[in-house]
């Protein structure tokens, strides 16, 4: 496997090999398109156009000691393939322009000069309703138009979604998990263990995370959250299913709305983009509500912590609400 690097020559003799450079054309610039933890992500500027790539190892880039399944980027070109006749759908993501299922590589339509929206967590950063419009019925109809009724593809991912649950279901309620939650915020250490010492709310927990675990018919995102949501100066486009497999849409929309309240979006946005949502697909609410307390849960005590802005009385208040659902 050939491990790229931000090396000019090199990266134009891999791009050549792929074919996916002419003969003539010479890289000019290369750059990182946007904060990303995961993967090796490069924007490619040439004498004719640019494009973005975007590499998994065995490895979080961020984070190298970090394992993490190398199949990755192939688990989301399957994504792509599966919402490439829908052309709702397909218009919202960038084109995938190549595959390179050796060396894990996808080569993207660049998307422009945008930004990923997790500058919402930032303090009066509202979600504008067009976009928010665009973000819920882009759910919405992914998850009516591909589930296993309509296709034979299974897409399991796995090794992803086990990943996913260690972070969401397990990680958070483990005593001595290496994270001390008073260097996030002092004083959360001891709202958190008053939470690890809930065994009702873990039990909760677990049951919801083998629920996660179980394959269902609809074809989910898997990370629809505002870092998944790339903001152009004229358009909002959905990025990066790399946790993509055929689940329950209580845990995309949960997630989902999860972030909305943790990003102190206005409860009539909330109200609203659960509306829009239900108006074309079916959502079990209460379902919905609890997968939502598992995100702010695991955002607020677990590894995988966020630009948040809320202060040690605001993630009380919300870690207290999502308990309350729970149990
Ligand atoms: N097609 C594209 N065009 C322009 N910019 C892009 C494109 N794809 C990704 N980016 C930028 O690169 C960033 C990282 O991309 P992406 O989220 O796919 O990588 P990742 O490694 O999976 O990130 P994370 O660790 O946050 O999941 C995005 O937030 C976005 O700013
Ligand atoms: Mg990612």
């Amino acid at each position: 496997m050939e491990k790229l690097t931000r090396d000019i020559d090199k990266l134009g003799g891999y791009l050549k090999r792929q074919g996916w450079l002419f003969a003539n054309e010479n890289i000019t610039a290369v750059e990182v398109p946007g904060e990303g933890n995961m993967n090796f992500t490069l924007r490619i500027k040439t004498t004719e156009r640019s494009f973005v790539i975007k590499q998994s190892r065995d490895y979080v880039e961020k984070f190298p000691q970090v394992a993490a399944p190398v199949e990755r980027a192939i688990r989301e070109s399957e994504f792509y393939s599966l919402i490439s006749d829908h052309n709702i759908l397909k218009w919202q993501m960038p084109k995938l322009n190549g595959v390179d299922r050796y060396n894990h590589v996808l080569n993207f339509q660049d998307l422009g000069n945008g930004v990923d929206c997790t500058y919402l967590y930032q303090k009066d950063e509202y979600l504008e309703e067009t976009d928010l419009q665009k973000i819920m019925v882009f759910a919405s109809t992914l998850h009516k138009s591909i589930n296993t009724d309509v296709t034979n593809v299974r897409l399991p991912n796995r090794k992803m979604r086990k990943l996913n649950h260690e972070h969401i279901f397990i990680y958070p309620y483990i005593w001595k998990n290496g994270l001390n939650l008073d260097d996030i915020l002092p004083g959360l250490k001891e709202i958190g263990d008053n939470l690890k010492s809930d065994d009702v709310l873990k039990y909760r927990v677990q049951k919801l995370g083998e629920m996660y675990l179980a394959d269902g018919k609809t074809l989910l995102h898997g990370d629809y959250f505002p870092g998944s949501w790339f903001k152009t100066p004229d358009d909002i486009k959905i990025i990066d299913p790399e946790f993509c497999f055929f689940g329950r849409p209580e845990f995309e929309i949960g997630v989902t709305v999860a972030h909305l309240k943790m990003s102190s979006q206005p409860i009539t946005l909330i109200d609203k983009a659960l509306k829009i949502y239900m108006d074309s697909a079916p959502l079990d609410k209460d379902l919905c509500f609890q997968f939502m307390a598992i995100e702010i849960l695991r955002r607020l005590l677990g590894l995988a912590q966020l630009p948040l802005s809320l202060d040690l009385e605001e993630r009380k208040a919300l870690l207290e609400e999502a308990r309350s659902i729970l149990v």
